[in-house]
């Protein structure tokens, strides 16, 4: 599997997404400060990525503290939520980690644990939130396999594969449960500008997995949908709110268009700890606008005229109408999102296993 992060003692190994697919470079983060640093310039990327690292982040950053006494510890601790929390507003996931970090933190100092007991919990709950990201993917990519074709043309927007997660991917999961379940699957990636999330990353992964990939540029999605050549659109997602109203990388609102024109199902696979009942819809959602430099540039070199403006929102904002089911770990939900989504977050008995389609 893609090593996208893990920890090596004190320190956070993850590698350099702005360098791939040239060259293959790890970034060593030995601070918390240096973590949230990559997850800003995107050295890691993706939400359940940056939930991952921001939680390793506090965890090593934590783990150098000097403080002796509980008071210091926590008030360190809690400024190293805030640095996490400051570095991309869009991700849910990543609001999620530091919410666990700080449950874990809390329910020790209650319980009158000492600062290096406290360390453990917090190394354990970061190492766990990885854990679980990778399950999930995988469960995500068994029942999403079910929604893909025997003989299958997929395209999807930018990267929700290993990269974006801890490993297997969200919409790449599907891909590669599909894959695993004997389906042909072929897939076509959007360039996604202006990163280039989906040429670079999505391809790269792909093609080391033997899947075929045709790379285009997003203005070409159209002309494909038109001539019958996609069977179904696959996206990941950096938040979802309580009615279904997906954010996710900015060119995705269109695919979604164009699938509902050319009557394509359009599917979001993320994991629970990306939807966010607190979110009433859309409209809510704060959107990360980034440097215009991503837009004017290009591998160095300027492409528009100094003195032009330019717009660079992060993400878009799909409205559920037009989404034909939200891929999870928990089985896949349906329309009308608003009670399906609720229903996605009530405890599991044991006996009970959940449903594929809900
Ligand atoms: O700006 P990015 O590269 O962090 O945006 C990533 C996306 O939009 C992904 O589709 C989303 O985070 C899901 S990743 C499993």
């Amino acid at each position: 599997m893609l090593p996208t992060i893990a920890r090596e003692d004190d320190v956070v190994v993850m590698v350099d997404q702005r360098k791939l697919p040239a060259q293959e470079v790890y970034v060593r983060c030995k601070t918390a400060a240096e973590v949230a640093r990559a997850i800003k310039t995107m050295v890691i990327r993706g939400a359940p990525a940056i939930g991952v690292a921001a939680a390793m982040g506090i965890a090593i950053g934590m783990r150098k503290s000097g403080a002796t006494g509980t008071q210091k510890f926590a008030a360190e601790f809690f400024k190293l939520c805030e640095l996490m929390a400051a570095t991309r507003p869009t991700a849910v996931n990543l609001f999620w980690a530091i919410e666990r970090m700080k449950r874990v933190f809390a329910a020790a100092a209650q319980e009158g644990r000492s600062v290096d007991e406290i360390k453990e919990y917090l190394d354990r709950q970061a190492a766990a939130i990885h854990d679980e990201d990778v399950a999930s993917c995988r469960a995500m990519g068994a029942f999403g396999a079910e929604v893909v074709p025997a003989d299958a043309r997929i395209l999807t927007h930018c990267n929700a594969g290993a990269l974006a997660t801890a490993g297997y991917g969200t919409a790449l999961g599907v891909i590669r449960g599909a894959v695993e379940a004997g389906k042909r699957v072929a897939v076509y990636a959007d360039e996604t500008r202006p990163f280039l999330q989906g040429a670079r990353l999505t391809a790269w992964e792909l093609v080391r997995d033997g899947i075929p990939t045709t790379v285009i540029t997003d203005n070409m999605a159209g002309a494909l949908m038109h001539q019958d050549r996609i069977d179904l659109v696959v996206v990941g997602a950096d938040r979802i709110a309580a009615n279904g109203d997906t954010a996710n990388k900015i060119g995705t609102y269109s695919v979604a268009i164009l699938a509902r024109e050319h009557r394509i199902p359009f599917y979001v696979a993320a994991p629970l700890s990306t939807i966010d009942l607190k979110t009433p819809d859309g409209s809510h959602i704060p959107i990360e606008e980034r440097d215009a430099r991503e837009v004017t540039h290009m591998g160095g070199a300027r492409l528009a005229p100094e003195g032009a403006r330019v717009w660079n929102p992060a993400f878009d904002v799909t409205p559920a109408h037009l989404i034909a089911g939200i891929i999870t770990e928990r089985g896949i939900f349906r329309p009308p999102y608003l009670d399906s989504l609720k229903r996605a977050f009530e405890p599991q008995s044991s006996t009970q296993h959940p449903a594929p389609s809900t």
